[in-house]
């Protein structure tokens, strides 16, 4: 049995100090929400997907529940003009990037898009190296919110001085747009890119399977979870830790897995980018991404990213400290037998005859006062996912 402990009041005064770190805007003050084209449809994205995902994130109460951006990823852009324009791919998008842009704003949604550092996307389009200012300028006027930025074909580039020269341009616009950083956590980029992004990606793409991969070329659910342990301290508002879009949905996780997944990037304060087919959501996947509760988590003022307080072997509790003086406390089970245990007010930072409301965020449900612990029996692969409010 492992605890790990760290006093609080050191924690809070180390990521209060750290959101003072923001990007000097007022943008991403509480992590990003949207919808990106890449997990589900990957390149085959098209001026009709982009508007019928905008249709459903308002139609299925997404929009309601905090889902803004709308993102097209990779394979959107065929070629540059003569003046170096980048041209988009017209048999896919016929009306254009500012009609489309239009109609998501119409919508009362977002506008995103995605590009590269090097001279080409990871799926060989046209890369926007040594195009800057011209790319800024043209996302500028279509109307664009908010750039995912990857790192493929950028041999002998540095990622600082690119996705900086990239961020000048941005901001040269005039436009609040959301800067997305995807060097894959390649060169640490927390330590290195508050200010010049509002997020970056901490690890290689996530796959949808629960513990799958372990590489660049894709890694499941749990390996991403435990790349993110050590990098509470670099989060904050205006400044994310990404460890990439959701797969809730995709159909490659079971429900109890996809609850796990979810309740993770909520605790991390990550970026919520559900990344399916919204038309086609089961009605668990519909009540579980627009499920207020866990998202009033991720979203909470206060920004800190959730770290793992205790480590017992399959079973692990993760907790993050909520604006209002409470925690979200996740009860993780690695394994894949019911697993019963309790955990102690200490470990979540409290004194331990604290006397403490505990609510079952799934079930929507108080579940009395309790002093010193609480016991619950989780499932596996699954996790209890709780609030927990000293009394005063
Ligand atoms: C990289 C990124 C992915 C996606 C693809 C598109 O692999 O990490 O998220 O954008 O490129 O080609």
């Amino acid at each position: 049995m492992k605890t790990l402990r760290v006093p609080f009041l050191a924690l809070v005064l180390a990521f209060g100090a750290a959101s003072l770190a923001s990007a000097g805007d007022a943008l991403a003050l509480t992590p990003p929400m949207g919808w990106n084209s890449w997990n589900k449809f990957g390149c085959n994205v098209s001026e009709d997907l982009i508007k019928s995902a905008a249709d459903a994130i308002v139609r299925t109460g997404m929009k309601e529940a905090g889902y803004q951006y709308v993102v097209i990823d990779d394979c959107w852009q065929v070629s540059r003009d003569g003046s170096g324009r980048i041209v988009v791919d017209e048999e896919r998008f016929p009306s254009g990037m500012k009609a489309l842009a239009d109609y998501v704003h119409s919508k009362g949604l977002k506008f995103g898009l995605y590009s590269d550092a090097g001279t080409k996307t990871c799926a060989g389009r046209p890369g926007s190296k040594d195009h800057e200012e011209i790319d800024a300028r043209t996302y500028a006027e279509w109307g664009v919110d908010y750039l995912k930025y990857d790192w493929c074909h950028s041999e002998g580039q540095d990622t600082r001085d690119s996705y900086q020269k990239m961020s000048r341009a941005l901001r040269a616009t005039g436009r609040p747009i959301v800067f997305s950083i995807c060097e894959w956590g390649s060169t640490k980029p927390w330590t290195w890119a508050p200010g010049v992004g509002h997020l970056w990606r901490s690890t290689g793409d996530i796959q949808d399977c629960w513990d799958c991969g372990k590489s660049w070329g894709g890694m499941g659910v749990t390996h991403i979870i435990d790349q993110m342990a050590d990098l509470y301290p670099y989060s904050g508002p205006g400044h994310w830790n990404d460890p990439d879009m959701l797969e809730v949905g995709n159909g490659g996780l079971t429900p109890a897995e996809n609850r796990a997944h979810f309740a993770f990037w909520c605790l991390f304060a990550a970026p919520l980018m559900a990344g399916n087919d919204l038309d086609r959501m089961s009605e668990e996947v519909h009540d579980l991404l627009t499920h207020k509760e866990a998202i009033a988590v991720n979203q909470d003022p206060l920004g800190m990213q959730g770290r793992k307080v205790r480590d017992d072997g399959p079973g692990e509790v993760w907790m993050k400290p909520l604006a209002d003086g409470s925690r979200a406390v996740i009860y993780f089970n690695r394994g894949t037998e019911d697993r019963k245990w309790s955990v102690a007010w200490e470990d979540i930072g409290l004194a331990a005859r604290t006397e403490c409301a505990v609510r079952d965020i799934w079930k929507r449900r108080d579940v009395g006062v309790h002093s010193g612990s609480y016991e619950v029996t989780v499932g596996g692969h699954d996790v209890a996912f709780l609030q927990v409010t000293p009394r005063p």
